[in-house]
């Protein structure tokens, strides 16, 4: 045992918790090293940025939203009527000391947090890491997106401008728009009347206590899941679906990741010093009648906004005395079914690939191209969203018709899924073809050479050992077959089952074998 300070400090808490066999076998863990698993990474880490600043301002905010006029250093604002909400963030941004660069910070890290877990996301899903036994952590996963989702809505709807007031009322409107009991629910949510005064103070509850405190739990359950089940890694010489090969975590690991908070905070910092965010003294306080066009949320909400305004009007009937409008609950279905969908896509694959493999390599996404077709068409179908979301930015900008802008994205909607499906299936399958070539002949040198004979060829460079690993070790796996059942009949499930399987194997290319290989012909 050590002596000096540190290592008496150690002893101590070993002899009461045990605590040293647990770090010992947590150090030797080890990490793969790619990139794109700093994803992950830069989402904790401006989490941890989002928690210190938000402590921060948890000091000078007030959830208030009783009025008072305005009496602080910015000076076009004096003497104006605006709630003490609204008041205290204008004196978190002109009053207090650093208080200005903090709030930058909280909104920055808030926007990096939320693009960082949507990049993570994909990356997860193209390489397919979601793959059995990780099925429920990314259920986890999304869960914490949604989560992030409704702490940054909660959090810019706090300062109670211009811009906040309006999410607000979209919401109400929303919930109004519920046929039946939508007017109710929206009294319960707002405590009278829309906007009431109560709302502020009841988000800044849910924003500071109730979904940080199920974030942070969640997010805990999502990273002891990535240490039990260890983390993935992509295809290399030595790597197999038994070992992981990188490095351990205490020192190397633990020395990498501390150096990359600090590049996050000091990048998040960076942005927050020089580039405003939310300005909201432009904006004012909020009046329902000051709405302007180019009013936009935050970019994550961007695609619930976009949504409510490719509905086609007039969805609606009157029955029993009532009007029942679709124009709001359909939207809300169709993000729902997507959210759903997205939510238990795992399960799904899994049920239609019959693969019951543990999977511990990742895909390189051109190898399954079914797969990276329908996250292309998922993209483009959330785009579309998005995009309609600054429907009269780009009607403005690009000097077209409102109506036009709609209806283009409407079809994007609709159409661009497929028209991306095929697109990306097929450029996976040319890109398998492509390996395939390579894997049998090596690169093409670009070295053209005439034979003693007359004859030209272009002289091919073998591979090494890595890039050849990366071409030929993945495996691929054969459709469910249909079969009968127990009794000898073949039921519709299994006759889904099959069809949706084949479908997803279809067309797929398989590696070199290493008959292929050694002969240096196609055997095909
Ligand atoms: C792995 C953090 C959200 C699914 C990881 C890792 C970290 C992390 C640090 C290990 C490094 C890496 O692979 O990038 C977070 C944080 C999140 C979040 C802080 C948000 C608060 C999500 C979401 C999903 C997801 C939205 C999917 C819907 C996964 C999966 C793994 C993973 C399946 C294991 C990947 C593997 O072993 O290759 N996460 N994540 N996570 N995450 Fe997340
Ligand atoms: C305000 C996001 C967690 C405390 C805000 C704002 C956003 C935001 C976008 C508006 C900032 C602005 O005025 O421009 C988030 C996200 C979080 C998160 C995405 C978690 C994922 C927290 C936590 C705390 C906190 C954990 C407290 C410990 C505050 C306070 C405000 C605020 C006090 C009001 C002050 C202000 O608007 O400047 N948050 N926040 N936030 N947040 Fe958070």
């Amino acid at each position: 045992k050590s002596g000096g300070f540190t290592g008496k400090a150690a002893n101590y808490l070993d002899e009461r918790t045990s605590i040293s066999g647990a770090v010992k076998e947590f150090g030797r863990k080890v990490f793969p090293d790619h990139w794109s698993f700093l994803l992950g990474e830069v989402a904790l880490f401006s989490f941890v940025v989002i928690l210190l600043t938000g402590s921060f301002l948890t000091f000078f905010f007030q959830a208030s939203m009783a009025e008072v006029h305005y009496d602080g250093s910015y000076v076009p604002l004096k003497g104006v009527e605006m709630s003490i909400a609204m008041a205290s963030t204008l004196d978190i941004s002109f009053d207090i000391r650093g208080g200005l660069l903090v709030r930058q910070m909280h909104h920055w890290a808030a926007l990096l947090f939320v693009a960082s877990i949507g990049l993570h996301m994909l990356r997860v899903f193209f390489t397919g890491a979601f793959r059995k036994p990780r099925e429920l952590n990314w259920v986890i996963g999304f869960v914490l997106f949604i989560l992030a989702m409704a702490e940054g809505f909660t959090g810019y709807s706090l300062p109670d401008d211009v811009l906040s007031g309006n999410g607000l009322r979209i919401i109400d409107g929303i919930i109004k728009g519920i046929p039946l009991v939508g007017t109710w629910i929206s009294f319960l949510l707002f405590g009278g009347e829309f906007p009431g005064t109560a709302i502020v103070g009841r988000l800044y509850t849910l924003h500071i206590l109730l979904l940080p405190a199920i974030l942070v739990l969640f997010l805990a359950l999502h990273l002891v899941f990535v240490i039990v089940h260890k983390h993935t890694q992509y295809a290399g010489p030595g790597r197999t679906e038994k070992n992981v090969v990188g490095f351990p975590i205490l020192p190397v690991y633990a020395a990498k990741a501390g150096g990359f908070f600090f590049i996050v905070f000091g990048v998040i910092a960076l942005i927050a010093s020089f580039f405003t965010i939310n300005p909201i003294w432009n904006y004012g306080p909020y009046d329902p009648s000051p709405v302007s066009a180019g009013t936009q949320p935050d970019w994550y909400i961007g695609f619930a906004d976009g949504a409510l305004r490719l509905v086609p009007p007039h969805w609606e009937f009157v029955l029993f005395d009532r009007t029942w409008s679709f124009n709001i609950l359909a939207p809300l279905i169709i993000i729902g079914i997507f959210i759903v969908l997205v939510l238990i896509y795992p399960f799904i694959e899994a049920w239609i690939t019959g693969d019951k493999r543990e999977h511990h390599i990742l895909d390189r996404p051109r190898n399954a191209p079914t797969r990276t077709a329908i996250g292309a068409a998922g993209v483009t179908f959330y785009a579309a969203m998005w995009a309609a979301a600054s429907s009269d930015l780009i009607a403005t900008h690009f000097h077209l018709t409102m109506e036009g802008v709609i209806h283009a994205l409407q079809a994007m909607l609709i159409l661009g899924p497929f028209v991306a499906y095929f697109i990306t299936k097929r450029v996976c399958l040319a890109l398998q073809k492509k390996d395939r070539e390579i894997a049998l002949h090596g690169f093409e040198s670009g070295r053209i050479v005439r034979l003693p004979g007359g004859e030209f060829i272009e002289v091919h460079e073998p591979l090494d050992e890595y890039e050849r690993w990366r071409l030929v070790s993945f495996e691929s796996h054969a459709p469910v077959i249909l079969r009968p059942n127990a009794e000898g009949k073949i039921t519709n499930k299994a006759r889904l089952r099959s069809a949706l399987s084949r479908w997803f194997f279809e067309d797929r290319i398989a590696p070199a074998t290493k008959k292929e290989l050694e002969s240096g012909h196609d055997g095909h």
